[in-house]
Order: C-alpha cells, then sequence, then structure tokens
C-alpha cells in the first residue's frame, strides 16, 4: 500500500518523494502544481516503479475520493500548502483556501476513507499534517517553541497554518481518525524555489544582484537541512502516537545576516567575482518585512527522547551542499526565473482582495 504525499512537487515534498522511494516505499504525489510545484525537482523518480504522479487540488473532495479508492493508502502525509510569508503579506486568500480549507478536504476525505477500513489496514492508518513553528509566534531572545508553547501566529501564513493544525487536532479528538502533527522550523536545501531566503541569496548573488536584507538582518531562524526534516518525518509516521504533536528543529540558531555573510564567504572562494570583490559587498538593508517574527528556535527533546530522532546534518555541511547543488543546477533555477518570479521584492503591502 502506497503513502500518499500531497505537495510532493515543492520544496520539502520533493525531497521526501525521493527519500521515501529510496527506503522501499511506493509514494503517490498529488499535487496542483501552483508556481512552486516542480515536476523538475522529480525527473530521477519519474519513471520509478513504485512512483504516481497525480495532477490534483487538495480542496477537489471528489478527486481525492478517487484517489483514495484506488490507490488505498496506507498513510497520508499533508505537505500541500501555500508556503511564502511574503506571499502571503501581499495576497492572503490562497493561503486560506488551501492551508485551511484544502486541509479540511484532505481531512473529510481520509476520515471517510479510514472509516472504510478494517482490520490491520484501519489500526495501521495514519495521517501526517506538516506544519510549521511559525504558528508559535515570535521568541524574544532567550527560550524555545515546545509541543506546549501556545499558539500565537503572526503572518496570514503562519495563522492559516495554525487553522490548519487546530483543524487537523479536531479530526482526531471528534472524530478518531489518527492524526499526527509535526511543527518544523525553517528548512534549507536542494528544489527550494527561490523566494526564500537562502536560495533567494544564493542565486542573487550569483545573477551579480544586491542581496536583500529586511531590517537590521537580526531576525533568527532555526535553520535544518532538508534531509533532516524528512527523517523526522518518517521516524513519526512509522512511530509516533495518534493525536500527538512533535516539534522537529535543526538545533542552529542563525541570524539572516549570519546567513547571508555565510553564502557571500561561500561564493567569494567557488565563484569570485570577476571585479575581485567581496559578495558581501552587494548586502543591501531594506525595508523590514510587516509583521516580521524576530525569533524562532525549537525545543526538540520530545521527538528525540521518544522517538529517537535528532539533526545529524551540521550546518556548513548541509550548506556546502546546498551551495553546490544551486551552482550544479543551473536550469532548474533558470525554468523558474524565467517564469513569472524573478527575484523581486514582495510582501511589502496588500494587494486589493
Ligand atoms: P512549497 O511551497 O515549496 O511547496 C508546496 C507544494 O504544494 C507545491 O508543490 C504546490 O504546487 C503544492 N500545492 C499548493 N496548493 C495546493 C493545493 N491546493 N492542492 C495540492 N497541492 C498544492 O512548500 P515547502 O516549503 O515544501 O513546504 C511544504 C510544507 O511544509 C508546507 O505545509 C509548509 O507549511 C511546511 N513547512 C515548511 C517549512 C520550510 O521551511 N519550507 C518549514 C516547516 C513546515
Ligand atoms: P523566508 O525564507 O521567507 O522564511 P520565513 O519567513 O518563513 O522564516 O525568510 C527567512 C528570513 O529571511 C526571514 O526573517 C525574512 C528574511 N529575508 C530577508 O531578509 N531577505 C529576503 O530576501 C528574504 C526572502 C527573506
Amino acid at each position: 500500500m502506497p503513502i500518499l504525499v500531497t505537495g510532493g512537487a515543492g520544496f520539502i515534498g520533493s525531497n521526501l518523494v525521493r527519500f521515501l522511494l529510496e527506503r522501499g516505499h511506493a509514494v503517490v504525489n498529488l499535487d496542483k502544481l501552483t508556481y512552486a510545484g516542480n515536476l523538475a525537482s522529480l525527473e530521477s523518480v519519474r519513471a520509478h516503479p513504485r512512483y504516481r504522479f497525480i495532477r490534483g487540488d487538495i480542496r477537489d473532495a471528489a478527486l481525492l475520493r478517487s484517489v483514495f479508492a484506488e490507490h488505498a493508502p496506507r498513510a497520508v502525509l499533508n505537505l500541500a500548502a501555500e508556503s511564502h510569508v511574503d506571499r502571503s503579506i501581499d495576497a492572503p486568500g490562497d493561503f486560506i483556501q488551501t492551508n485551511i480549507v484544502g486541509t479540511f478536504c484532505l481531512l473529510d476525505a481520509a476520515l471517510a476513507y479510514y472509516e472504510g477500513l478494517a482490520g490491520e489496514a484501519k489500526r495501521a492508518f495514519r495521517l501526517l499534517h506538516v506544519s510549521t513553528d511559525e504558528v508559535y509566534g515570535s521568541l524574544g531572545p532567550g527560550g524555545f517553541f515546545s509541543e506546549t508553547t501556545p499558539y500565537a501566529p503572526n503572518s496570514p501564513y503562519s495563522a492559516s497554518k495554525a487553522g490548519a493544525d487546530h483543524l487537523a487536532r479536531a479530526w482526531h479528538r471528534t472524530y478518531g481518525l489518527p492524526v499526527l502533527t509535526t511543527n518544523c522550523s525553517n528548512n534549507y536545501g536542494p528544489c527550494q524555489f527561490p523566494e526564500k531566503l537562502i536560495p533567494h541569496m544564493i542565486l542573487s548573488a550569483l545573477q551579480n544582484r544586491p542581496l536583500p536584507v529586511y531590517g537590521d538582518g537580526g531576525n533568527t531562524r532555526d535553520w535544518i537541512y532538508v534531509e533532516d526534516h524528512c527523517r523526522a518525518l518518517s521516524v513519526v509516521l512509522e512511530r509516533g502516537a495518534p493525536g500527538e504533536v512533535y516539534a522537529v528543529g535543526g538545533a542552529c540558531e542563525k541570524t539572516n545576516l549570519e546567513i547571508v555573510r555565510f553564502i557571500c564567504d561561500a561564493l567569494d572562494g567557488l565563484s569570485p567575482r570577476e571585479d575581485g570583490r567581496s559578495y558581501r559587498e552587494r548586502i543591501a538593508f531594506v525595508r523590514d518585512r510587516p509583521g516580521h517574527d524576530r525569533r524562532y528556535a525549537i525545543d526538540a527533546s520530545k521527538i528525540k527522547n521518544e522517538l529517537g530522532w535528532e539533526p545529524a546534518w551540521n550546518f556548513e555541511e548541509g550548506m556546502k551542499k546546498t551551495i553546490a547543488w544551486y551552482r550544479e543546477n543551473e536550469r532548474w533555477a533558470e525554468d523558474i526565473l524565467n517564469g513569472s518570479y524573478r527575484l523581486e521584492r514582495r510582501g511589502t503591502g496588500r494587494e486589493t482582495p
């Protein structure tokens, strides 16, 4: 029986699909292919005998019914989402539709399917809802988010993810659907859409563009290499307890300025500028993001103590691999940047609804 992955053509989803196939699982990938969905990220597994791709929207109840009936998944991993804070500031509607309404549709379809199962298939069925640490709001200089931190989302993105998390919890408590939820910190790695900080800076530097740092560059994120997140999802799916929430983090706090400087210094060595100057000169402090959360940091002791997971990648190795991937996959990036997104600034104001 396959695992149904929603949003499998996105950044984390495509890494997860490859991760699961490499470990012997069968995977059905249901993805709408929004601007962020990219089948080029899955080219290496396109014809894999244990892989199927279905283009579709998680809000399409009839499609979901037929996918569950035809593929009889043993589990669902829900990654389909609108995922970028800056876009959510300009145009929150799609975030409400996919992240909240879509999660509702998926939970409801999964419940109908689950209720029709019997025996071992029913006992083993799980739905893992993949969420973010951003639902907890913003930390001051000290402390950590954990599973018991009260929700306090600040952006339309995090508010829509918080809404989805509450629905996931309710479908477990009210209807008995075996739901698990993970709240993970900022991921980086291959195949991340270049609107996000790390690929944005790598590709902007390689194109000799300015490197726009929001505000004073002191905002802090807890970075995790995407493969560590994929392994955490797999561990939670196989060994986590239904109804439980697991916070996942990289134990790697960096300010945005530290990240950008790291990328500049790495590229100074790998791909020196023609004029011999450092990429650091391209750093430009720009107007801050509205509602910009200051600091995220995760206490991941629950998943470590109960399920034995901890991050395996250190930041330097993960970044080396990521920077190398973007340099070696120019075509992947070019195809994106020839489309509707060209590294321009977003998230400074609300579009007229
Ligand atoms: P992404 O934007 O790269 O990919 C999202 C994918 O979902 C795309 O392939 C898109 O086509 C698909 N999608 C969007 N709307 C859909 C719909 N209505 N129906 C079906 N498919 C749809 O996002 P990502 O960074 O890979 O994040 C994946 C998940 O992980 C999201 O739920 C996100 O909230 C969560 N998450 C991300 C991070 C991070 O740092 N990127 C951290 C923690 C949690
Ligand atoms: P982002 O990758 O958008 O992730 P999130 O907002 O979900 O944490 O941004 C990470 C951090 O980098 C965030 O503090 C905003 C900042 N940032 C910049 O300073 N410049 C940029 O060009 C981008 C895209 C982000």
